[in-house]
């Protein structure tokens, strides 16, 4: 039985990555920050769901729960856990990031969860990882994080922390492809979650489907590269 642990499994992608996991017949570390009664339900209707509180930010929590599943194998390491650093998006989270209007301590929350968070992960849970078949770290980026598709400009410090943590994923694809490991960026489209909002184009279902298919078809070419939803190469 092929094994996941995803973060930020309490809603929004990170809980579909859980649910469809577990229908799929995989042993899923569910992580979540904080008591969430779907996550609850999922774990309760799949006895191959387990939880475990992870909070991205606090290292020794990381280091803990890499600890009490030494000797296990996680053919996937899922880094879904993101904010947007700010308000959501239908919550003015993009008008909110403009310049001038920089709000300096929610960045560093989105760089601690998004950019350091994906990167501590990667290297508690490496030999966990190392252990396993399949042997992926995915970490949930975003295209507006590549500099080739802004257009837009504005929305400063998600943007920033997705260019960052795509490049952490390029140069993590380059050290652990020798141990047999692929480490890739995957932007999963614009899904309505509450990050998202109720005007993007993709359902949650939808999105984690086909992301899972990205996963599953990863190639030592694809590693390092920011991967779209569809499968498509995104430039940076
Ligand atoms: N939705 C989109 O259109 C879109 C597009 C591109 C990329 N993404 C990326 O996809 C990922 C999932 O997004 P989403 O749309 O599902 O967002 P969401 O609905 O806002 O869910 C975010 C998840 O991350 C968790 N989280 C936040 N900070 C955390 C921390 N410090 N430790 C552990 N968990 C934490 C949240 O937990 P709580 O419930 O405790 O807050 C929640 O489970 C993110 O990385 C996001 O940047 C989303």
């Amino acid at each position: 039985m092929p094994a996941i642990l995803v973060t930020g499994a309490s809603r929004g992608l990170g809980l579909e990555f859980a649910r469809q996991y577990a229908a799929a017949g995989w042993r899923v570390w569910a992580c979540s920050r904080a008591e969430a009664p779907d996550l609850d339900a999922l774990a309760a209707a799949w006895p191959a769901v387990t939880l475990a509180r992870l909070d991205v930010t606090r290292h020794g929590m990381i280091d803990q729960l890499a600890a009490a599943l030494d000797g296990e194998a996680i053919d996937v390491l899922l880094n879904n856990a993101g904010v947007m650093g700010g308000s959501d998006f239908d919550a003015g989270g993009a008008a909110e990031q403009a310049f001038g209007h920089s709000d300096f301590a929610a960045w560093e929350r989105a760089w601690r969860t998004n950019v350091v968070g994906p990167m501590k992960m990667a290297e508690a849970f490496v030999e966990h990882v190392a252990r396993s078949g399949q042997r992926r770290i995915i970490t949930l980026s975003s295209m507006v994080g590549s500099n080739t598709l802004n257009t837009t400009g504005g929305l400063y410090g998600y943007r920033s922390s997705k260019a960052a943590v795509t490049a952490v994923m390029k140069s993590m694809a380059i050290d652990l492809l020798p141990r047999g490991i692929l480490a890739a960026a995957v932007h999963p489209g614009w899904v309505r979650t509450s990050m998202g909002g109720g005007k993007a184009p993709l359902d949650v279902a939808e999105a984690v489907a086909a992301v899972r298919r990205v996963i599953a078809g990863l190639t030592a070419q694809q590693a390092g590269q920011l991967l779209a939803w569809d499968g498509t190469i995104l430039p940076y």
